[in-house]
């Protein structure tokens, strides 16, 4: 039976005490939402639906290109009203999946074991057994063990309240009985809500194949409903992907302090010290070590090459065997060559430094293009915009640029070229010849240094 999947993403959250939508929050650098809409694509379902309701603009705008069948919920008058929304747009006789945007951990392999496991049901619910069952609704079993209702805690009674089986929001409801089902639903209980949860009391009573799946992996079906919840989630997320990298052949000095958000990939032998935060897509290729508290965004750093700490790296690319930092910020269209050495309190912006070439200290290299072996000394500064338009720096092969020096672009340093340390450089220089640009020092013997004035 094809398999329609309804994602209930309306409410508002008001738990997470914020303005954003709670499924906009993000873990790992994406929505919540996104998480599961990304682990329900990849179980290629015919339908996807998400039911926006709180700020649905918004949810549908971060959502938008996904072919995705947003479903408005103009009350949010309950979990079971938000399916009910979507009834008349599932294909009829699909089988309904119902996944919830504030469960974003639940893992293909454990919804697809539990989409098996419904095949023998009409309804089927993935529960679990959570350290601490309280604000779940609870699994309500009878003398056989079968499954018969879901208590809300707020309907709960005390007797009830010590259930630990606990229900994950995720619930399998056959297509030959879903509108059925969804119909009977009302909201005579303590919220006054249409509840999803009560299709079981419903398909129980009716004589439905009902039955519940205990979800071996906790972890995976803990609901965020606060900032609280959410930090501990990204907390396990972000274990599972260390995890993962080291079972790639990563050192990862400790797995409780990485943070990926995006895509990791690495080759051999890659070394990551702690406190490092990468975005976006990164590659790190073998031998690559990463030192404490980098930040690596949308890069790729080739073999052998060494960041050491406290570095930057945004949009850029790095050769093999260069070493960046300690203290370093490469902004976007940052180019290094092999065997490159930038390093602390240095910032480059769009800019191509050739093979072998150094930008030790103190330095901002922008708009620049720097070719092979050049040596940049401490203090210079590629003077690129005038306050209305940008301009580039040229450095051609071999050049020695004395500390301290201002390049006014557009500029060119001629090959093998040598400026003088303390120049404002203003116009092109030949190759292979000293340039600099600063007054005769002189010494003024007549010279007395000030001394303080008396207060009278
Ligand atoms: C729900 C379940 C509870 C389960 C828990 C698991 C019900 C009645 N309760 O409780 O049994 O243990 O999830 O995390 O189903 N939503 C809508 N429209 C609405 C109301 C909610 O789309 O009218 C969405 C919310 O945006 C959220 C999800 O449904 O993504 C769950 O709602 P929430 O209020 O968080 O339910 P819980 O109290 O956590
Ligand atoms: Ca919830």
């Amino acid at each position: 039976m094809a398999l329609s999947i309804i994602i209930l993403a309306a409410g508002q959250g008001t738990r997470m005490m914020s303005n954003r939508p709670k499924v906009l929050h993000n873990l790992a650098g994406k929505p919540m939402l996104q998480h599961v809409v990304d682990t329900s694509k990849s179980l290629n379902p015919e339908q996807i639906f998400v039911v926006v309701g709180y700020k649905s603009e918004l949810v549908e705008d971060v959502m938008s290109g996904q072919l995705l069948h947003f479903i408005k919920q103009k009350d949010l008058l309950g979990t079971g009203h938000a399916v009910a929304q979507c009834i008349s747009s599932v294909k009829s006789g699909n089988d309904i999946l119902v996944l919830t945007g504030d469960v974003p951990l639940v893992s293909r392999g454990t919804i697809s074991s539990f989409l098996s496991a419904s095949k023998e049901t009409d309804v089927n619910v993935l529960s679990f057994m959570p350290s601490n069952p309280y604000g779940y609704g609870r699994i309500v079993r009878n003398s056989e063990q079968a499954v018969c209702a879901i208590l809300e805690q707020k309907d709960a009674g005390e007797l009830e309240q010590e259930i630990i089986e606990s229900n994950s929001g995720i619930i399998f409801i056959t297509g030959r009985h879903v509108k059925h089902l969804i119909g009977l639903l009302d909201n005579n209980n303590a919220q006054s809500e249409y509840y999803l949860t009560d299709v079981i009391k419903h398909a129980s009573s009716g004589g439905f194949k009902v039955d519940a799946m205990i979800c071996s992996e906790a972890d995976e079906v803990n609901g965020v409903n606060n900032q609280l919840q959410l930090s501990m989630v990204e907390r396990i997320y972000q274990k599972k992907l260390a995890y993962r990298l080291m079972s790639e052949g990563v050192k990862v000095y400790d797995p409780a302090r990485i943070d990926i958000r995006g895509q990791l990939t690495v080759g051999k032998d890659v070394v990551i010290d702690i406190n490092c935060v990468f975005e976006g897509v990164v590659h790190l290729a073998d031998r690559v070590h990463i030192g404490a508290g980098c930040i690596i965004k949308n890069s790729q750093i080739a073999t052998n090459t060494k960041i050491l700490p406290m570095t930057m790296i945004d949009d850029s690319n790095i050769g093999q065997n260069a070493v960046i930092g300690p203290f370093s910020r490469l902004r976007p269209g940052t180019e290094c060559a092999d065997n490159t050495k930038i390093g602390n309190f240095v910032e480059t912006k769009k800019a191509s430094i050739g093979a072998g070439s150094k930008v030790n200290h103190l330095s901002y290299i922008g708009d620049a293009i720097l070719g092979k072996d050049v040596n940049i000394g401490a203090g210079t500064i590629t003077c690129n915009y005038d306050g209305a338009n940008k301009f580039q720096t040229i450095i051609e092969d071999d050049v020695f640029i004395g500390s301290d020096t201002q390049l006014v672009a557009p500029v060119t340093i001629g090959q093998g070229a040598t400026i003088g340390a303390g120049s404002t450089i203003t116009r092109n220089t030949a190759a292979h010849q000293l340039t600099f640009s600063r007054s005769k020092q002189v010494s003024i013997s007549s010279w007395q240094r000030p001394t303080k004035i008396k207060e009278v």
